[in-house]
This record gives C-alpha cells, sequence and structure tokens, in this order.
C-alpha cells in the first residue's frame, strides 16, 4: 500500500510524490513511464552501498540501462568542484536530453544532482529518490536545488522540479537515530505553520516516530508532504507563502554558523527544532502567543528528543546571529524578515523585525 500525493502549480508539469513502504523495489516500474532513454542514479557512497544494487537491479529488470555516479557523502559535496565533477561524467557517459537522472540519498545528493539535472544541456528530467527522513519531507518536494560557496549555503542553485518523487519509509530503518529525530523537526515544523491537529499527534507520536516507528514515519512522511505541495503549489518561487517553510531556519542557520556547521554538534534538523522553539518564544515576548503556546512547542520538540534551549547546544553571539540573521538570503533589501506565529499552526511572515528588539531577546535566551 501506498499514497499518491500530487504537487501541481502555475509553473510546472505536475508530478507526484509517492509514499510508501517497500517501493524501491518497484522503482523500475515507477520510472519507466519517464525513461525514454538511459539512467543515470547520483547517489553518495553510503547509500549506494546501502540501495544501490536494489536500485539498478530494479530499474534494469524493467528494462532500462542504468548506472549509478557516486560522490562523496557529506555537505562538502555541495561544491562547484562536485557539480563540475559530475557534470563532467554526465557528458563522458553521452548523456543526451531523453535520457533522465535519479537523485538517490539524503538532501545533499538531491541538491546537487537536481542542480546538475537543471544546468545539463539547459535541463533534463530528474526524479527523487529521497533516503532520509529530512529529504522525504521537505528537499526532495518542491524543485529547490542548490550547492554552497564558502560565502555560504545554498547560494547558487536553480527550482528545477522533479518528475515523480519516491519516498521508501522502509529506507529510513537504516539511519542513524539522531538523522532520524533531526528530519522529525522538518516534519514538527509542518504542524507548527499551519496543522494544530497533526502538531498535537506529532508531540503524542514522538517517541515513537522520531524513534523508528514505520507506521508513524509513513503518517508524518504523508501529511507533511500534503502540506509542503500545497504551498509549494501556490508560490514554487517563494514569492509569499513559501517562506512559511522557513520557521525555525533563519534563527537555525544563524546558529548553525555560529557552531561553524559542525554537525556533531549541532545537525540541521537540531538547529531547526531550537529555531522553531526561539521562533514561538520571540512571538511570545512580542506578545503575539501565550506562553502556554511555547510550552507546548518545547514539549512537542522535547518529546522527540530535540534540543529546545541554546545552553544544552553551545556558545552564540546575539549580534553576530543578528547580522547573519540580516544576511540570510531570505531577508529583503536588508530588512530582517521572521516567520513568527499566533498559535500553533498560525505561522506567519513578519518583514521588519526589529534588531535592537532581537538581540536583546537573544540575549534572554542566553546568547553573549
Ligand atoms: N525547504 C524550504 C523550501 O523548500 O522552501
Amino acid at each position: 500500500m501506498s499514497t499518491t500525493l500530487p504537487v501541481s502549480g502555475a509553473g510546472f508539469v505536475p508530478y507526484a510524490v509517492e509514499v510508501g513502504r517497500g517501493l524501491l523495489a518497484g522503482l523500475g516500474e515507477r520510472v519507466a513511464p519517464f525513461a525514454r532513454g538511459r539512467v543515470v542514479v547520483i547517489s553518495d557512497e553510503t547509500v549506494a552501498a546501502l540501495h544501490g544494487p536494489a536500485v539498478l537491479t530494479s530499474l534494469e529488470s524493467a528494462g532500462l540501462r542504468a548506472r549509478i555516479l557516486t560522490v562523496p557523502p557529506g555537505e562538502s559535496s555541495k561544491s562547484f568542484a562536485e557539480l563540475e565533477r559530475v557534470i563532467d561524467r554526465l557528458l563522458a557517459y553521452e548523456l543526451d536530453r531523453k535520457d533522465i537522472i535519479i537523485a538517490l540519498g539524503g538532501g545533499v545528493v538531491g541538491d546537487l544532482a537536481g542542480l546538475a539535472a537543471a544546468l545539463y544541456m539547459r535541463g533534463i528530467d530528474f526524479v527523487q529518490v529521497p533516503t532520509t527522513l529530512l529529504a522525504q519531507v521537505d528537499s526532495s518536494v518542491g524543485g529547490k536545488t542548490a550547492i554552497d560557496t564558502p560565502r555560504g549555503k545554498n547560494l547558487v542553485g536553480a527550482f528545477h522540479q522533479p518528475r515523480l518523487v519516491v519516498a521508501d519509509i522502509d529506507v529510513l530503518a537504516t539511519l542513524p537515530a539522531r538523522q532520524l529525530r533531526s528530519g522529525w523537526a522538518e516534519v514538527l515544523k509542518h504542524g507548527l505553520i499551519c496543522d494544530a491537529a497533526f502538531y498535537d499527534w506529532l508531540a503524542s507520536a514522538g517517541a515513537v516516530g522520531a524513534g523508528g516507528d514505520p507506521a508513524a514515519l509513513e503518517r508524518a512522511v504523508v501529511r507533511s508532504v500534503e502540506i509542503k505541495s500545497a504551498i509549494v503549489g501556490e508560490d514554487e518561487r517563494e514569492a509569499g507563502k513559501r517562506a512559511l517553510l522557513n520557521l525555525g531556519h533563519t534563527f537555525g542557520h544563524a546558529l548553525e554558523a555560529e557552531l561553524g556547521f559542525d554537525e556533531t554538534v549541532l545537525t540541521h534538523g537540531e538547529a531547526v527544532a531550537l529555531g522553531c522553539a526561539m521562533a514561538f518564544r520571540y512571538s511570545a515576548a512580542l506578545g503575539l502567543c501565550s506562553t502556554a503556546t511555547t510550552e507546548r512547542v518545547v514539549d512537542g520538540l522535547a518529546a522527540a528528543g530535540l534540543p529546545t534551549r541554546l545552553e544544552a547546544v553551545g556558545r552564540a553571539g546575539a549580534e553576530t546571529m543578528v547580522r547573519r540573521m540580516a544576511g540570510d538570503k531570505k531577508a529583503e533589501g536588508g530588512r530582517l524578515t521572521l516567520i513568527l506565529a499566533r498559535g500553533i499552526g498560525e505561522a506567519f511572515v513578519e518583514r521588519d523585525v526589529d534588531p535592537a528588539r532581537l538581540t536583546e531577546f537573544l540575549r534572554t535566551e542566553g546568547a553573549r
């Protein structure tokens, strides 16, 4: 049994996100309608070792000619150097515009392979096969692709929607516990943005879902994809509503930068969790929501083993954080933008945040 969710918007070809168990074994049949030529699976060395053989077997048994191209695991592969190497390989394979790329991996592989697909021969089709919870609920849906530069993360990229997304819940069983919890932060984020009933269920199911229960994970992925695809369908290019998906991210990115983007100290999902807690506490400090609401948020994050307090993760500077937040690529014309909330499920975009007030708030949070 699987669930097929449509993603459609004015500016792109509609596609489906299929969520379910045991989907990788039938990947070839799922991809075949989109493959008019050869298939190149782009993956990282870790994921390729775990799932590459099954994926290639499935593609070949559906009559597709397929090969695998691997990149080193980790964020450092989202670089110009790795993008150039990938594109050079695709050229060496003489891929043409009838051929198709499959991104098999987490957010790094999806972002890199998606950008290579956007650029190669001015754009070829690609399919997302996300293998982390974070990628299943967030980065594989919506067409954002990017690499990093020494000046910041995701600064070079393109909107390039996949033709299909296949999210197999069973592959999450191979994830380290910390990575699964980190993905759960992005799931909670969707409830916090616009679905209080979903949030309440997530808060009660946190220990089970973030602990790897497949039924809870499937329900969490399906509802997250529904929420994300509705938002992307209305606002693909982030002119308005899509910015809501950045709840917790502006605080979170600043924290990640303060802590040197060291995933052993703070994963992206943990930064998002802490960022969500901060966004709600800041909303409460501004009188927008109650402290009872912030307590519910903290309880939901803590139930999944996610951090909610700065002192639990490290030291950060209030002024440098605010400078980083103002320099975030989501800031417009130097105006500091944050996603704040009037309650759980009632997030909104605040485009004129007062930097002095925010600095003062961060000091109350324990920043220097
Ligand atoms: N990850 C946020 C977005 O896709 O817009």
